[in-house]
């Protein structure tokens, strides 16, 4: 449908406004003129109704709870591919044949190792340190044995950052853990899988054999093809911010890693598993009693791993997990009373007036949670696993926007409603 010119009314003054024009979803109102001719700025916090680029990386409907990549849908991608596969068609465009499928997996092998030393540097963090303290710490670190790479205009270079960053990760994220058990560090494996490779990493000891179990292995491939990438989120446009000054891969993830680890983003997961386990242990907590804090203007709890900013229907990939959830419990660990709790819980909210009339519904972290905890990880450790899933997204944004000739340093305005002007006082008469 061909889109009408908007015209913008402030006094006398009428402002035709161009159209940027979607190929699904809202299409935008170029207002790059506004302040120039109009002496005005837009004002959105959180810019809830703000495009900050144009992306032809995935497309989030909210409203029919629908997700795809590339124009493949989420359902289709985690039944049918690898993690890596799906990496390769954010960050390239399409999904790799064999050939490319296998030079891919190979240059994953072949930069999966930290330079030793690196060691030092997991060492200096206290036994109690949160992993993502140091995952977001080690990808800066890694920056200083590549800046040969840190160019952003060097197509060559955006490539080998970002195999080294994806093919490091797990191993930085295992050797987080491991450091907060005590026991050695694990290296990787040329014979393993990338996702075999990180469990092996995680869960061996050198002194006995580790069997990687293949349901846990497929398991894991889905949950991170989950979490790969997700429109202009909280982490993806904090990349973008930092990338617009042209600041390093490296950098702009980094700080994408610690925006992600907030309670009302990726860290939800981990909050998810508190509250249900509060439920669980805590004989005075109910459901009823939580979907009424949730609900309680004056309490600032909100119930974690619900709502969505573009969500207004059933995340899809809450579907998908919830589905999975049952499958991978009756194969790895059995019945897990987190997994009754929230069912009841979800149920309690969905048919409650007031999630119903905000479109509150289950995200992706409300089951994610209980699916890991199956797998064996520690609860700190989930968002770690978000961020190892978000790696390929961050960078194919990353990517995409220092290809993109709009892209200018990411300065936003303000409205300013501070002091004018004052009367300097100097200290002896203050
Ligand atoms: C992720 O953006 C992405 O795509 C993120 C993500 C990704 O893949 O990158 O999908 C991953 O971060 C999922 C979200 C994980 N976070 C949580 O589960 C934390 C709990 N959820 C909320 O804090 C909230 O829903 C957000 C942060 C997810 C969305 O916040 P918004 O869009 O700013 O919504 P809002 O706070 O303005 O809420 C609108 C209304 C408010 O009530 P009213 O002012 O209208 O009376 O809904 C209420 C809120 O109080 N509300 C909740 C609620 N979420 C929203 N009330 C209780 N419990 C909740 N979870």
């Amino acid at each position: 449908m061909e889109e009408r010119e908007p015209t913008l009314s402030i006094g006398d003054n009428n402002l035709e406004l161009p159209m940027v024009p979607a190929l699904q979803g809202y299409s935008g109102i170029d207002v790059s003129t506004l302040r120039g001719s109009q002496g005005v700025v837009t004002y959105d916090p959180g810019f809830a109704n703000t495009a900050s680029a144009q992306s032809a990386i995935t497309y989030v409907d909210g409203a029919a709870g629908t997700l795809t990549h590339r124009g493949y849908a989420i359902e289709e991608l985690a039944n049918s591919c690898s993690f890596l596969e799906v990496a390769y068609l954010l960050l390239f465009g399409n999904l790799p044949n064999k050939m490319e499928l296998e030079q891919w997996q190979d240059s994953m092998k072949r930069h999966s190792l930290l330079n030793e030393e690196l060691k030092r540097f997991f060492n200096a963090f206290p036994k109690r340190a949160h992993p993502m303290a140091i995952l977001s710490s080690a990808t800066n670190a890694i920056s200083t044995f590549y800046e040969e790479y840190h160019d952003p205009h060097d197509e060559d270079a955006i490539v080998e950052s970002a195999q080294r960053l994806l093919a490091k990760m797990p191993t930085i994220a295992a050797w987080s853990y491991k450091k907060s058990t005590g026991f050695p560090y694990i290296y990787p494996q040329n014979n393993l899988t990338y996702v075999e490779n990180f469990l092996h990493m995680m869960f061996a000891l050198p002194t006995e054999e580790y069997h990687v179990d293949p349901v846990i292995t497929k398991a894991l491939n889905v949950l991170l093809i989950l979490h790969a990438d997700h429109g202009q989120n909280c982490s993806t446009a904090t990349v973008r911010f930092v990338g617009s000054s042209q600041a390093n891969l490296f950098a702009s993830v980094a700080a994408g890693m610690n925006a992600l680890w907030g309670p009302l983003h990726g860290g939800a997961n981990q909050k998810v598993i508190e509250m249900l386990s509060d439920i669980v242990n805590d004989p005075t907590a109910t459901t009823e009693s939580y979907i009424a804090r949730a609900k309680d203007k004056n309490d600032s709890f909100r119930l974690m791993g619900f709502g969505h900013r573009v969500y207004t229907n059933y995340d899809p990939r809450a579907r998908i997990l919830k589905k999975f959830a049952d499958d991978v419990l009756d194969r790895v660990k059995g019945d897990d009373p987190l997994l009754k709790v929230a069912e009841e819980l979800e149920q309690a909210a969905l048919s409650d007036e007031y999630f119903a009339s905000r479109n509150l519904y289950p995200n992706v972290d409300f089951y994610s949670g209980i699916i890991f905890r199956a797998l064996g990880f520690p609860i700190r450790m989930f968002t770690v696993l978000f961020a190892i899933g978000r790696l390929p997204g961050w960078i194919a944004n990353w990517k995409e926007m220092n290809e993109d000739p709009a892209t200018r340093i990411a300065r936003p305005r303000q409205v300013y409603i501070g002091e004018t002007s004052r009367q300097f006082v100097p200290l002896h008469q203050r």
